[in-house]
This record gives structure tokens, C-alpha cells and sequence, in this order.
């Protein structure tokens, strides 16, 4: 192991890319232009056209029509607005309504606006648990609505999972939600421009997307939601966004989530292909190593492309996280922390992994500037790492090692 400084080896895509070229390029054009989209004169209007063209682009890219497209400040916001939404909209229009189904693999967006509605509005949380590969079983949301559609406000299951990449049958999910006339949502923000997404042919009553997941920038995201789908809004104010959102738009924001959403979806199938074919060389790489074992769907067609997520046993996955950043080598573990004790994933657990395993796991994603030479990178630094990481071991008490951060997956 060199002792030199390298170059970063970014491998944490997935909580967030670096910005395409044309989205850049398309976003410092808007930033230079004045005006308020809601402002009547010329450069009002012609700051509106650009917010509308990036809908209607935006839309046309996921099979939405312009106007199912709500711009918000992101995922989390996306995910809040419909979570929260749509549960107080039907909850108020039949107080019986108090449920809300989830997989148990949600991303704390969606989870944690949940809870807030379980404490605040008596809402019932349903989870619906996962299997070993992450999946959900339609079969089990069948029976669940078959019985209580009536009581039940939403279904929330994600398009695809953060941690691990596991796409979920989305497809069967919602027609099952539609089948029992109960709203399905789905948090898309990790499968929107890495895999196939059409919102029309999904059935979706609403889907979420972040921008920075694809190459836009931070801080945009859009909420796609049905006409007919009953929503009530978080933030009140100039009744921006089908009075769903309201706030002045962020133009610069929109005009370069559309420029990255478009190039993502053009090039799709061979960013896929390309992503994969090098995740599949750091798998050899990581798994050459004893005592590891790759977590996630066996199959290829039913994961995100750009996900590598590992078990590594008899360590810390932070203490492997702080040994490969020395080393100019980024990824992530799905541990939160709090005054430097480990929690382990949710997801994790939720597919069947200890503790231990699941406080020993590595994500690393993939992006577009990801190169042979950055595995090569990982794959001449890693057993030193591994080796250290394995010594210090997992310790008991669940104090780190070393030094973490608080966070969690993004
Ligand atoms: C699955 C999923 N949902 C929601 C979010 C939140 O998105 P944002 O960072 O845009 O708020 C993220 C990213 O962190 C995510 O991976």
C-alpha cells in the first residue's frame, strides 16, 4: 500500500454524482438570466418558459405528462409532500383511513414522515417485510389490501433500494394498488436515469426523483403525481406548482435537472452496460478476499447497475470506511451514528443480516466518471485495509474504532 497521495477514487454515486457536463453547462447559462418564473414582464416569462420546457423535458423522459411534474427542493421533500399528502388528504376525507403500508426497506424520507404521521395523526404503519435478496412479495400487499383497503391511505415502496440496489416489482405493487383503489407511491431517486422508469406505464399514483442522483445538481428534485391524485400541500404560500409547492421555483435548478434527466435516459442502456461490467470487476476484486459476501439481488437484471455492497465479516464497516478515505478511496456503510456507537442498517436487518454483518458492510457506487483505473486503485489498496480493519475487529461495546462522522445512507 503507497504511502503517496492519490488521486479520490469516488465511488459513492449513489449519494451523490458529480454534474454532467450539459447539466453544468445548461445551469450557469440560467443562473445568468433574471427573473421570477410568476412575474408578469418579459424576463418573467421567458424565466417561465425555460421552467416549462424543463417540465415538459422532464416529463417526456419519464412517460409523465407535463403537468403530473412538481418541482421540489429534492427527494426528501418529494418524499415528504407525498407521503404526508396523500395520507392527510384521504385520512381527512375518511378519518377511517389511517394506514399506511411501507416496505421495510424505505429510505428515511420516506420512513421518518411515517412516523411523524403515526404520532401526529394516529396513522397505523403496515411494513411490509423484505427477503434475503431485499424484495418485497406482492403477494403480501395482495392479502394486506384484500383485507383492509378500506382503512388504508397509501402504499410507499421504493422503485429501487439506496443501500443495496434491489429494484422492486413495481409494476405488480401498483396494480395491486390500483386493483384495491388505494394510491401506491414510489421512491424512484435511485432507479430515475440508471434504469428503465415510465411513470404512466407504472400505474404510479406518485414517484419521487432527485436530481443529484443523475447528474443535476443538489437541491432539486420533482414529485410526479397524477391529476386526479388528492394532495394536500406542506408549504402554503404563493400557490406555485399546482398549489401543491408552493415558493419561487429554482429555474436554474429545473433547466439542468431536465438537461441531466434527458442525457441519463438517451444514454441509459450503455451507461448501464459500462457501469456494470465495472462493478463486476470490483466484485472479483472485493470478493477474492475470504469471509465476504456480496448482498443484494444475484441477478443482475433486478439490481441497480452502478452498486456493489459488501459483507465484510469480522470488522467495522466504518473502520474499513476511514481506512480506504486515507487512502483517497470513498464509499459508504449504511450505519448510522450516534456519539460513536454504530447502529446497523435498517435494510440490512431487514434482509435477515446480523448485526455484525450488517455493521461490517461496504457501498460502493458507481457513476459515470468511474474508470478500470479506480478498481485498479481499490484493488491495490484494499487487503492492507482489510487486514487492519479485521484486527481491530468488531468491538463488543459497539464503540468505533476509529473516529466516524454521524450520517447515514444517502
Ligand atoms: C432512496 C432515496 N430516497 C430519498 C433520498 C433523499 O434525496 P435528497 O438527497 O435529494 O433529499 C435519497 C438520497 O439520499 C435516496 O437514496
Amino acid at each position: 500500500m503507497s504511502s503517496s497521495p492519490r488521486a479520490t477514487v469516488y465511488l459513492d454515486n449513489a449519494a451523490s454524482q458529480a454534474m454532467l457536463p450539459v447539466a453544468l453547462e445548461a445551469m450557469i447559462h440560467a443562473l445568468t438570466l433574471a427573473g421570477n418564473a410568476s412575474s408578469l414582464h418579459g424576463s418573467g416569462r421567458r424565466t417561465r418558459r425555460l421552467l416549462e420546457e424543463s417540465r415538459e423535458t422532464i416529463a417526456a423522459a419519464l412517460g409523465a405528462r407535463p403537468s403530473e411534474v412538481l418541482f421540489t427542493s429534492g427527494g426528501t421533500e418529494a418524499d415528504n409532500l407525498a407521503v404526508k399528502g396523500i395520507f392527510l388528504a384521504r385520512h381527512r376525507a375518511d378519518p377511517r383511513r389511517r394506514r399506511i403500508v411501507l416496505s421495510a426497506v424505505e429510505h428515511h424520507a420516506i420512513l421518518d414522515s411515517a412516523e411523524w404521521l403515526a404520532a401526529a395523526y394516529d396513522a397505523e404503519l403496515v411494513i411490509l417485510p423484505v427477503d434475503a435478496q431485499g424484495f418485497v412479495d406482492p403477494d403480501d400487499l395482495r392479502r394486506d389490501l384484500a383485507e383492509h383497503a378500506e382503512h388504508t391511505a397509501l402504499v410507499s415502496v421504493m422503485w429501487a433500494n439506496n443501500e443495496v440496489g434491489t429494484i422492486e416489482p413495481i409494476a405488480e405493487l401498483a396494480a395491486i394498488g390500483s386493483e384495491f383503489g388505494v394510491p401506491v407511491h414510489s421512491d424512484a431517486v435511485q432507479a430515475v436515469g440508471h434504469v428503465p422508469v415510465d411513470f404512466a406505464a407504472s400505474q404510479l399514483s406518485a414517484m419521487s426523483l432527485a436530481a443529484h442522483k443523475f447528474g443535476g445538481p443538489q437541491g432539486i428534485g420533482v414529485l410526479l403525481i397524477g391529476r386526479d391524485v388528492e394532495c394536500v400541500p406542506l408549504a402554503h404560500g404563493g400557490g406555485h406548482e399546482r398549489d401543491l409547492r408552493s415558493g419561487t421555483q429554482n429555474v436554474a435548478g429545473a433547466v439542468a435537472m431536465a438537461a441531466a434527466l434527458r442525457y441519463s435516459v438517451d444514454h441509459l442502456t450503455e451507461a448501464a452496460a459500462s457501469t456494470s461490467a465495472l462493478a463486476d470487476r470490483l466484485t472479483d476484486v472485493l470478493l477474492a478476499y475470504p469471509d465476504t459476501v456480496r448482498n443484494g439481488p444475484a441477478d443482475p437484471a433486478l439490481r441497480l447497475p452502478g452498486i456493489v455492497h459488501v459483507t465484510f465479516e469480522h470488522c467495522e464497516g466504518d473502520s474499513l470506511l476511514m481506512l480506504l478515505d486515507a487512502q483517497g478511496v470513498e464509499c459508504s456503510t449504511g450505519s448510522a451514528c450516534t456519539a460513536g456507537v454504530a447502529q446497523a442498517s435498517h435494510v440490512l436487518l431487514a434482509m435477515g443480516l446480523s448485526m455484525e454483518a450488517a455493521r461490517g458492510s461496504l457501498r460502493f457506487s458507481l457513476g459515470p466518471a468511474t474508470s478500470l483505473d479506480d478498481i485498479a486503485v481499490v484493488a491495490d489498496v484494499f487487503g492492507p485495509i482489510l487486514d487492519r480493519a479485521r484486527a481491530a475487529g468488531l468491538v463488543g461495546s459497539g464503540r468505533l474504532p476509529i473516529a466516524v462522522q454521524e450520517g447515514s445512507h444517502a
